[in-house]
């Protein structure tokens, strides 16, 4: 596919995302192989950027949709690493906290004032005059409306010139859920 049919593909699907007009392909994952792929992917991405992974020993089971958390996951790193354009150090770390499995992505770069942390998850929001940096302004809606679908959340933590941490977080596998996070009892029609 040319770069072209790409983009306009790649707006067709976030358009989609943003209507909430997309089925999940929910199966069970391990979260921490969706952060290596990911890690895989933009390893080679920059000269000037470092990715350091952080995982836990133990299996990060969760019911998602790993072709759908993994755009949420490509969307974090690619924004750390265009938005830290003097290069450093992006870390990956995942791990858990009472029912939720959690991924964040830490970068050390140009940082999101404050009373932009709520708007960067809006669609076309860019902020703190990063014209010459390359994006529409997408990726972070989709991401919270993916994250949404998969009853999970998305935050932010930053500091203008010191950077930012943005966090995932899905819920656990229940030992009684099926392999597609369907509960005994409850079909797949009742889920939103
Ligand atoms: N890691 C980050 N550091 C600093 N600013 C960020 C970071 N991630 C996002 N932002 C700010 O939030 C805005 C929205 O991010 P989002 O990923 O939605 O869009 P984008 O990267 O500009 O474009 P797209 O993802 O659609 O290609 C960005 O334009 C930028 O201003
Ligand atoms: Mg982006």
């Amino acid at each position: 596919m040319n770069r072209l049919n790409r983009m306009v593909s790649d707006l067709v699907d976030m358009t989609r995302i943003e209507l909430g007009r997309v089925e999940l392909d929910t199966q069970t994952n391990d979260l921490r192989d969706l952060v290596i792929e990911a890690d895989e992917l933009f390893e080679d991405a920059s000269p000037i950027h470092q990715l350091v992974m952080d995982l836990p020993p133990e299996p990060l089971m969760v019911c998602c949709d790993a072709t759908r958390i993994g755009q949420v996951l490509n969307n974090l790193i690619s924004n750390a690493i265009k938005y830290s354009p003097q290069g450093g150090v992006v870390e990956l770390r995942a791990g858990t906290e009472g029912r939720w499995a959690w991924v964040e992505v830490e970068d050390h770069g140009l940082g999101i004032a404050p009373k932009d942390h709520l708007r960067i998850f809006e669609p076309f929001q860019r902020v703190g005059r990063k014209e010459e940096i390359p994006g529409v302004g997408l990726g972070l809606s989709a991401a919270r409306r993916l994250m949404e679908a998969h009853e999970g959340r998305i935050e932010v933590e930053s500091a203008l010139g010191k950077g930012s941490t943005f966090k995932i977080r899905l819920p656990l596998r229940q030992k009684d859920e099926g392999p597609k996070g369907e509960r005994p009892g409850a079909s797949m029609d009742q889920r939103p």
